[in-house]
């Protein structure tokens, strides 16, 4: 699948099979992520790999009861190490690096034939 296919093919997934991702399948796309440009190359990001059914269940109230994220096969909580940094235009770097990170896997899942959905609606703590 080429870039512009994979951009004009994704769209937000809210309803999953009640099938595991294969890790091959997982490992490509965290790859993408890693791939992925960052100010500095800080590569400041982390992403948590959440596939303990207990643990995505905890997600959902934590996610303002956004149900689709407890039935997900896999949820990547996307984090970053680095907070501080200012980029010399004034903007911190990290909400910026991780979002295209977090893009970059959103379209290589795309690609893989696996359906994603970003939230930001969730309470961090
Ligand atoms: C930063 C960001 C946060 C989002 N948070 C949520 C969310 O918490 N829950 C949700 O259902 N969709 C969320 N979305 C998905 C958007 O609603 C969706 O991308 C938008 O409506 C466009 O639809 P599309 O992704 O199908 O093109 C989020 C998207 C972005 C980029």
């Amino acid at each position: 699948m080429d870039v512009m296919t994979a951009i004009k093919a994704r769209r937000s997934i809210r309803s999953y099979e009640p099938k595991p991702i294969e890790e091959e399948k997982l490992n490509r796309i965290l790859e993408a992520g890693r791939l992925a440009p960052s100010a500095s190359n800080m590569q400041e990001w982390r992403f948590v790999v959440v596939r303990d059914p207990e643990t995505k269940k905890e997600l959902v109230p934590a996610a303002r009861n956004q149900a689709f994220v407890g039935e997900a096969a896999v949820v990547i909580a996307a984090c970053a190490v680095q907070t501080q940094h200012i980029m010399t235009c004034g903007q911190l770097c990290y909400p910026i690096d991780v979002a295209i990170a977090v893009d970059h896997m959103t379209l290589k899942a795309c690609e893989e034939g696996i359906g994603s959905c970003w939230i930001a609606a969730f309470y961090e703590n």
